[in-house]
């Protein structure tokens, strides 16, 4: 069986990773970044190509989608699914997953608990908002990741201003009721169907985002049988059999706060000495 793998130009951690591993359990295996790829939808050509290879000759393809090529990434899986390719992400997953909002919409929908949580264009519109949240209020963009875009508002008068200047840039804002202690938060990695890795990461000192890339350190941590029930169901909520789930110990029990379809896992791996590449291979490969 051969292996294309779809992903962004400059080769990160994830993708080295995964074309180490994807020899131990392919045939062959290719590297199509997103920014090279013609599709063509001409006469008999029906293909995905780069250089001379067709994305459509291959047996699986996993897609690595980073937030950057959404609506490009999407239209290439519509396209593949529709020439008949089983696809681990489903097309609408990637715009389900990079945008925040709509991910807490299709999993609260689905019952699954998620943080009160609004989303407006303007300042004017959020003012009966501001003023009954209680504080801190987390501040986020639509799309952001890695902690980039996760702002916290301690007064109505902070949370103002961070707004004022999102409008600026005419940006949409969520704003998210505060999950406490708010320090740290879990990361399950789900691939088909399985928590294939669990971390718990607390932020470093004066920091609030437990984010591995803003100095979050990673624990081994074994997830209670609802985290885990909660981290399988958005996987599938969300369209996606690999996925990375964010969960928030709250007060009164978990809440997910989102999903990647595109999780980094340098972290992980490296916290809880699991094979995260090899499992997705794996689980690709069928074996
Ligand atoms: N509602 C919330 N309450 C408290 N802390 C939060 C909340 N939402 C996010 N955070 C903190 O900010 C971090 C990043 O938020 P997240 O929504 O996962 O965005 P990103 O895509 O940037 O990882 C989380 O890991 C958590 O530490
Ligand atoms: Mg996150």
């Amino acid at each position: 069986m051969k292996l294309a793998i779809l992903g962004p130009l400059s080769r990160n951690y994830e993708e080295i990773r995964l074309l180490e591993e994807a020899t131990k359990y392919f045939d062959g295996v290719s590297y199509f970044p997103i920014p090279q790829v013609v599709v063509e939808l001409e006469g008999e050509e029906f293909k995905i190509s780069h250089k001379n290879k067709n994305l459509l000759d291959y047996d699986v393809i996993l897609p690595r989608m980073p937030r950057s090529y959404k609506t490009f990434g999407t239209t290439l899986l519509h396209f593949l699914s529709k020439a008949g390719k089983p696809l681990p992400i489903e097309p609408w997953a990637v715009t389900a997953s990079h945008n925040k909002f709509l991910t807490l919409t299709l999993l609260r929908e689905a019952g699954i608990p998620v943080p009160g949580t609004h989303l407006a264009l303007k300042r004017a519109v959020l003012e009966d908002v501001l003023e009954s949240m209680p504080y801190p209020v987390v501040l986020k963009l639509l799309y952001g990741s890695m902690g980039v875009g996760v702002m916290f508002a301690d007064s109505k008068q902070s949370a103002v201003s961070i707004i004022d200047a999102m409008q600026r840039f005419n940006e949409p804002v969520i704003v998210e009721r505060f999950v406490p202690p708010g320090n740290e938060d879990i990361r399950a990695y789900v691939i088909g169907g399985k928590v294939v890795a669990s971390m718990k990461r607390v932020a470093k000192e004066d920091e609030r985002r437990a984010n591995i890339g803003m100095g979050g350190e990673g624990h081994v941590y074994e997830l209670t049988a609802e985290e885990k029930h909660l981290a399988l169901k958005s996987a599938k909520i969300v369209g996606t059999k690999i996925c990375g789930v964010d969960i928030m110990p709250g007060p009164e029990g978990p809440v997910v706060i989102e999903t990647n379809v595109n999780a980094q896992f340098k972290g992980i791996e490296k916290a809880t000495k699991k094979n995260i590449a090899g499992n997705i291979l794996k689980f690709l490969s069928g074996v």
